[in-house]
């Protein structure tokens, strides 16, 4: 059974209030956040304001996806504004093993995020350092797209290298999960499932969330 991570990317941001409380109320397991700087990804989602304000509703553990430049001048803040997980990305970080002591250093759990086009070997020698990889399985910037099938075989290679170096890393998978790639995502080893317009953009987002962690 994987744990559950819906992307408030996709909810009402008119709403804000009622969506938390629905993922709150819903078999959940952390609030994916999505923070999209316009210059590491071609899009602008949200900042602090709007990751405190969604804090101050939510129930369940913060996962920030930072799709920035420069995040390590922003891991503290973030984590101020709630997070329990940063994810900074593999690209966007020249000292990624200095990066991730320092969100350790703030008491949360340090995540790493990869572009499809990056292979997750790469992270050989800093795997036992990082409690969760995010994988990501369509070009970050936008919800809504089409899944890489590629992802399936990253899934098994880094479940392998998990294994041989003896980590304890939760995987997760980022990018057009639904229905048809949730079971063959968890059956090559993935542990963590976020889900953005398949979840918000259904009829009964709450039931959706439940059917996705019944997989
Ligand atoms: C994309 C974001 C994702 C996005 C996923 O850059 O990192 O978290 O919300 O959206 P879906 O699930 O719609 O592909
Ligand atoms: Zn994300």
């Amino acid at each position: 059974m994987a744990k559950i991570a819906p992307s408030v990317l996709s909810c009402d941001f008119g709403n804000i209030q009622r969506d938390i409380e629905m993922l709150n109320a819903s078999a959940a397991d952390y609030i994916h956040v999505d923070i999209m700087d316009g210059v590491f990804v071609p899009n602008i989602s949200f900042g602090l304001p709007v990751t405190e304000a969604m804090n101050k509703h939510a129930q369940k553990p913060l996962d920030v996806h930072l799709m920035i430049v420069n995040p390590e001048n922003y891991v503290e803040s973030f984590k101020k504004a709630g997070a329990s997980i940063i994810s900074v990305h593999y690209e966007a970080c020249n000292h990624l093993h200095r990066n991730l002591q320092q969100i350790k250093a703030l008491g949360i759990k340090a995540g790493v995020a990869m572009n499809p086009h990056t292979s997750v070997s790469l992270l050989a020698d800093v795997i036992n350092d990082i409690d969760l990889v995010c994988l990501m399985s369509v070009n970050p910037g936008f919800g809504g797209q089409k899944f890489i099938e590629n992802t399936y075989s990253k899934v098994a290679q880094l479940k392998d290298l998990i294994i041989q170096k003896n980590a304890s890393t939760e995987i997760e998978i980022d990018g057009g999960v639904n229905a048809e790639t949730a079971p063959k995502l968890i059956k090559a080893g993935a542990d963590v499932l976020v889900a953005g317009s398949f979840v918000f953009n259904s009829n009964n987002p709450a039931q959706t969330i439940a059917e996705l962690k019944a997989l």
